[in-house]
Parts: C-alpha cells; sequence; structure tokens
C-alpha cells in the first residue's frame, strides 16, 4: 500500500507526534509498503509526481527518531493560517492510506477524521465522534459516569464561581494530551499559579481531584483489553518529562497485579472504549486507591508509539511486535 504516515500539526505533543511518526513510518516500510511521514502542519510543496514522494519498500529506515524533549510551545496562529499544510490533502487523497500518528489538537479531536470522512480518506484509528467524545475530558468523564464508571470528582473552571473540588487536586486542560499544561494543587495560591499554566493550552480547564494510588493503563487493541502495564514514576507525577526521557519512569508490562484486579481493568477499559465509541485501538488510563478502587481518568484514541510509550509495551507483552502492532492497524484503517 502507499501510505502518508500523518504527524506533527499545530499541537503542543507536536514533537511527540513526530517521534511516534518516525518510528511508525520505518515499520511501515519494514512491512513492505510506500510510506511517506509528513508534517500536518507545514505540508510540502510539491512539484514532482505525487508517487516519487513516497519511500520504497526495503529501504532501510529514512525517518529519523528524535526524543521529545520538552512540551512545544503552541505558537498563535495568525488570522489566515491553515492548519493543513501545502501538498498535504494532495498526498492523502492520492495514498491508499493515512495512518494517523497525531496527538492532540484537530488530530485527535475528530476534526482531521471528520475531513477525511468528507473525502474518503481511509485512515486508521477511531472515527470523528469518539476523537471528539474522547479528547474532550469533560465530555468523556460526563459518559464514563453514565456508563457505571468511576472518575475522579471534577468541575470546569468558572473564575466566578469557588471550586468545590478538595484539594489537593490536578488542574488540566480539557483538550491535552501527554500532561501538557497539567499542574498539581496542594491550596488556593497554587491552584490559581496551575490555572494560568493550564490555560496557555486550553480555554477550558478541568479541576479534578487528586486520587492518590497506583497508575495503570490498558490498551484496547480490535476489541480485545491488552495486559495492564503499571506505571511507576521515581520523581514527581507521570509528566511530559517522565514520559518520554528514556529511564525516568518504569513501566511493568504485565502489571504485578492480582487477577481479579487485572480483570477489572481491562473490563472497565472495554466500558470505556465502547462509551465513547472507539475504533479499532486506543489506551485507557487509570489510577486504582489504597482500596483497589480504579478510577478512570482518561481514554486515548491515539496513544503514544515512542519507545516509553505504552501501547507498544503492552502489545508487546501479548506477543504483538512493534511492526505486527502497526500493520494490524494499518489493515484495519482500510475501507
Ligand atoms: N497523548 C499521548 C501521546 C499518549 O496518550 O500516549
Ligand atoms: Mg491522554
Amino acid at each position: 500500500m502507499k501510505i502518508v504516515v500523518l504527524a506533527g500539526g499545530h499541537s503542543p505533543e507536536h514533537d511527540v507526534s513526530l517521534s511516534s511518526g518516525s518510528l511508525i513510518a520505518n515499520a511501515l516500510l519494514e512491512n513492505g509498503h510506500e510510506v511517506v511521514l509528513l508534517d500536518l502542519y507545514e505540508g510540502l510543496r510539491l512539484t514532482a509526481p505525487l508517487a516519487s514522494y513516497f519511500h520504497a519498500p526495503g529501504s532501510g529506515a529514512p525517518f529519523s527518531y528524535r526524543v521529545p524533549e520538552v512540551a512545544a510551545e503552541l505558537q498563535p496562529l495568525s488570522a489566515d493560517a491553515s492548519l493543513i499544510g501545502p501538498g498535504v490533502m494532495e498526498l492523502c487523497r492520492f495514498a491508499d492510506l493515512v495512518f494517523l500518528s497525531l496527538h492532540g489538537s484537530m488530530g485527535e479531536n475528530g476534526q482531521i477524521q471528520a475531513i477525511f470522512d468528507a473525502y474518503g480518506i481511509s485512515y486508521t484509528g477511531t472515527g470523528y465522534i469518539g476523537s471528539l467524545l474522547a479528547m474532550d475530558k469533560d465530555l468523556s468523564k460526563q459518559l464514563m459516569a453514565s456508563h457505571g464508571v468511576l472518575t475522579p470528582r471534577w468541575s470546569i473552571y468558572d473564575p466566578a464561581v469557588p471550586s468545590d473540588i478538595p484539594f489537593p487536586c490536578v488542574v488540566k486542560p480539557c483538550s491535552c494530551g501527554s500532561s501538557v499544561g497539567v499542574a498539581l494543587a496542594e491550596d488556593a495560591p497554587s491552584l490559581a499559579l496551575a490555572l494560568g499554566k493550564a490555560g496557555d493550552y486550553d480555554d477550558r480547564l478541568l479541576i479534578e481531584e487528586r486520587i492518590v494510588g497506583r497508575e495503570f493503563s490498558v490498551g484496547i487493541l480490535d476489541g480485545r483489553a491488552l495486559p495492564p502495564i503499571e506505571i511507576v514514576v521515581t520523581e514527581g507525577f507521570y509528566d511530559y518529562r517522565n514520559k518520554y526521557q528514556p529511564g525516568l519512569t518504569k513501566e511493568l508490562c504485565p502489571a504485578p497485579i492480582s487477577e481479579a484486579l487485572c480483570q477489572k481493568l481491562q473490563t472497565l477499559a472495554l466500558t470505556v472504549h465502547s462509551a465513547l465509541r472507539l475504533g479499532y485501538y486506543s489506551r485507557i488510563d487509570f489510577i486504582v486507591d489504597a482500596g483497589e478502587q480504579p478510577y478512570c481518568l482518561e481514554a486515548n484514541t491515539l496513544p503514544g508509539m515512542t519507545p516509553t510509550s505504552l501501547l507498544p509495551q503492552e502489545a508487546a507483552a501479548a506477543g504483538i511486535s512493534y511492526t505486527d502492532l502497526c500493520e494490524k492497524i494499518a489493515q484495519a484503517g482500510v475501507k
């Protein structure tokens, strides 16, 4: 197949997405596909026949991987800026499939999926409705609650109404990933600071009760839950740095937990996956308190695919290599 791997974009997770995208693109080449890696926002000025932009299979690993160092500042857009760079739509329409490796913003919130639906372009993962529901933490938590899945108490920040969420709490941009803009608050002054920081990334902010406990994530692939992974950070919380700098966090997979807790997490992950109308794959994140009560934090429709990312490690624990994982996701995306 001719596959466009779409990454980058005007998103604070731009660098993570390109890191995921480079590894996905190399894996797809290894699987015998013709591949081009494109930055959604930068695009390519096309001067040659479209087919010539695709790397031939077996041409090694031409896409270079970089560790995402720090969360990219979200640069303001000029009034006439297009979020889709030159050449992107032409190459996507020409390809057999677009493999979405976008994280955050319009790549993960359903906008690009809706555009591709309108153009009849095949793409991987979840459709636009599920993407929209999962990317908005307020909507997704409402759906979790209505399906009987416990999620930490939350409110949407309203400067005119004092928060009724007790300290300690967590402040999150409503629609971001990779912990960009997330901060813990212990008291009113740290809450004000956290709200200021999160406000750089979103105009809707979530104030969430902080549940202290063990952190887990469960991938869903082809309607089945993968083995849960436990995340053990050595310092602070599971923030951007701890997520992507190798060696700072231990990812234990399969998680050292009882069979009962494993099954509970997997069942809850499947419930959330279907409640939010997610597609071929996703990753659902949890905190489990001292009484072994799981709380669902969020669902990710385009989970990271970097070396420290969780889904590839969960797939590996189920006997699915990185290249096989990419192939399964690609095949499921073909209309
Ligand atoms: N948002 C990041 C990429 C993740 O969930 O893995
Ligand atoms: Mg996320």
